[in-house]
């Protein structure tokens, strides 16, 4: 409270002391993420209203991280699991999209980080730090927002969708695979659109093991176990030491989660968009490496 008396204005929303640029993250935030979630409401809802070759959901052996895995699809595609959409399935609904989509999304909406960035950016929530906000009854995560601690369960989702993405990058190594065959009989080629999914899937992972629920999952409930003087530190033949590096690894990713968080959002909106101007031949995905 203290800051607050030395460094707000008494009146008005954003009132403040401060003499730095306070609002430039912000409003970054604010037109990022607005810009990523009207791509992203575009993209999913876009195969409900245009034919399957023309949505962008799939090339060949590429697989777009929006629609990944494939559950359902109206054309026999290689990449798809159960087949087609079920004959009762609404037709405002037949977008692979819709039933995948909810798992990232929960990741990025309950993230810890995320959630800082958009109560500035969207709620005013606060507005920042010795700033006065448009209300005065800050109540922090309570009530309805308490919904935030399932974070740790879509972090799980995230780590399976982690496993499905480099499954999808690893086919995309492999084209003109013949009819009915397994991927892996097709001819192995690195194309530019294999590199842009590989990419996706390094960005996702180092955004999602850099979490910090992960990051209490490994390392906590332990006593100090970076003290070499610690007795523990033997226990379960040496898990704690082994704890530890794995702690270390997901604190160096932890200390840029923000970074992680935004070049991962980026990437997983170019790959789609790679994705679906290779579909429909607006570029074409050069070979870069054929074995
Ligand atoms: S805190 Fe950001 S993904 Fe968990």
């Amino acid at each position: 409270m203290e800051a607050r008396e030395d460094l707000v204005e008494s009146s008005g929303f954003g009132g403040t002391q401060r003499t730095d640029n306070w609002w430039t993250h912000p409003m970054v935030v604010l037109v990022g993420l607005s810009l990523f979630v009207l791509y992203g409401l575009f993209r999913t809802i876009y195969p409900v209203f245009v034919p399957e070759e023309m949505a962008g959901i799939y090339h060949e052996s590429l697989l777009s991280p929006f629609y990944s895995p494939l559950l359902f699809a109206d054309q026999a595609a290689h990449h798809v699991v159960f087949g087609q959409f079920p004959e009762w399935w609404p037709q405002l609904l037949r977008s692979p999209a819709i039933l995948i989509l909810w798992a990232p999304l929960g990741l990025r909406v309950t993230c810890y980080y995320y959630r800082k960035a958009y109560y500035r950016a969207f709620l005013q929530d606060p507005t920042a730090c010795a700033v006065s906000e448009p209300r005065d009854d800050y109540k922090g995560e309570t009530g309805l927002l308490l919904f935030q601690n399932v974070h740790r369960y879509f972090l799980y989702l995230g780590i399976l969708f982690i496993a499905m993405l480099s499954f999808e990058a690893l086919r995309a190594m492999f084209w003109n695979v013949p009819s009915g065959a397994p991927f892996w009989h097709g001819d192995v080629q690195i194309r530019v659109g294999t590199l842009v999914l590989m990419l996706n899937v390094f960005l996702l992972a180092g955004y999602t093991f850099g979490c910090h629920s992960l990051r209490y999952l490994i390392g906590g409930k332990k006593r100090c176990f970076s003290c070499p003087a610690n007795p523990h530190n033997d226990e379960d033949g040496g898990a704690i030491t082994k704890r530890y590096s794995l702690w270390k690894g997901v604190s160096k990713l932890n200390v840029n989660h923000a970074i992680w968080a935004w070049f991962s959002l980026f990437m997983v909106a170019f790959a789609d968009f790679y994705v679906w101007m290779v579909s429909i031949g607006v570029w074409p995905d050069y070979a870069v490496i054929a074995f």
